[in-house]
């Protein structure tokens, strides 16, 4: 009988620009207030990069910590997975970039699409290609650069957003840990609520397109905060039924760091207490792809973290997309 093959993150890492954006900031740039940011979203500051620093750049300091973490040099890698929607550019991939930064010419590299569910597709590719033999070392990262595409005039988007990069490391193992299930879905029909509509094939970039504001992100805040709570609830109670798992057995719960009130809908739905439900969003804001590595890695990073064990990761995000994922570490 063939080998059975779990896959098992052995390391993370995270980065975040230096310059932090308060809402005390944002209180002089647009017509809003701090009272209103905390008590619609749970975001009370958010980094922000400056104009020298890309997706790759972010990304290619949290590979280096992840790589650290798990002892692993450049040579150990075959495959470079970037969740992104704001890439360094069209092409080549921000993976390849990545790639080059780290000096890492064995891998094959390629960026997914998937919204801020980006990193949980991420995990159900690594997982497949792992038990499958394909690859046994594999750096996948979520990263954004979103400052970059925000319309910094539109209040009812600009202060939600944040950029950011994490990564893990991810190894085949005999055992049975790791990753022990994945879900991902999408609903195409959707995706007129949260887009950014210029700079591809549609809308190539013009003067009519800037002066349209057409690189800038567009979202329907209220319609994707209603299709966030149903679909955070439905990822979550699949992942569980999928996997055996039962929420009271559920260490931590590592949702998508996208507004405090969906975060608290979803942990209700499925009766799990506040002290096991991972919340950065305060320092962070929504750093899409890159929030729940960030997550990780802070976790990873306390003494006791296989006291939170097993989690539970769900996001949603543009496509629109959502999924879910049960881990142990
Ligand atoms: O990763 C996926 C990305 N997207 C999301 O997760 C977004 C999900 N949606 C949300 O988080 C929420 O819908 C928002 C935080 C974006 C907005 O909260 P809301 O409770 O849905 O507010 P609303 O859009 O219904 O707006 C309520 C009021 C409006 O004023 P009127 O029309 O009632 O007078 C807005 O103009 O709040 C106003 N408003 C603001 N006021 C102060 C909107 N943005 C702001 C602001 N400061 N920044």
């Amino acid at each position: 009988m063939s080998e059975r093959y779990y896959a098992e993150i052995v390391g993370t890492g995270h980065a975040v620009p230096e310059r932090i954006l308060t809402n005390f900031d944002l209180e002089k740039m647009v017509d809003t207030s701090d009272e209103w940011i905390v008590s619609r979203t749970g975001i009370r500051e958010r980094h922000i990069a400056d104009e020298n620093t890309y997706a790759s750049t972010l990304g290619t300091k949290a590979a280096i910590s992840a790589m650290e973490m798990a002892g692993i040099g450049a040579d150990d890698l075959e495959l470079i997975l970037v969740a992104t929607v704001t890439p360094d550019m069209p092409f080549p991939s921000t993976a390849a970039i990545i790639q080059k930064n780290l000096n890492a010419p064995k891998t094959a590299v390629m960026d997914i699409s998937a919204g801020c569910t980006g990193f949980i597709y991420g995990l159900s590719i690594v997982d497949s290609y792992i038990k499958t033999g394909i690859f046994k070392t594999v750096l996948l990262l979520g990263v954004e650069v979103l400052s970059k595409i925000t319309d910094w005039t539109d209040r009812s988007t600009c202060i939600l957003f944040g950029d950011g990069a994490g990564a893990v490391i991810i190894r085949a193992t005999l055992e049975r840990k790791g990753i022990l299930g994945t879900y991902i879905k999408g609903d195409g029909r959707l995706g007129g609520l949260l887009m950014m509509p210029g700079g591809g094939s549609q809308n190539p970039a013009s003067k009519e397109s800037v002066d349209g504001r057409l690189h800038y992100l567009k979202m329907s805040g209220n319609e994707v905060f209603k299709f966030a709570v149903q679909a955070m609830g439905e990822a979550s109670t699949t992942i569980l039924e999928q996997t055996g798992l039962k929420a009271e057995e559920i260490g931590t719960l590592v949702p998508h760091q996208a507004n405090i009130r969906i975060i608290q809908a979803t942990a209700k739905r499925l009766h799990i207490p506040p002290e096991k439900v991972y919340v950065n969003i305060d320092r962070y804001g929504n750093t899409s792809s890159a929030s729940i590595p960030i997550a990780l890695d802070e976790i990873r990073s306390n003494g006791n973290y296989k006291a939170a064990s097993p989690l539970l990761l769900v996001a949603f995000g543009a496509g629109f997309t959502w999924g879910s994922a049960a881990i142990t570490w």
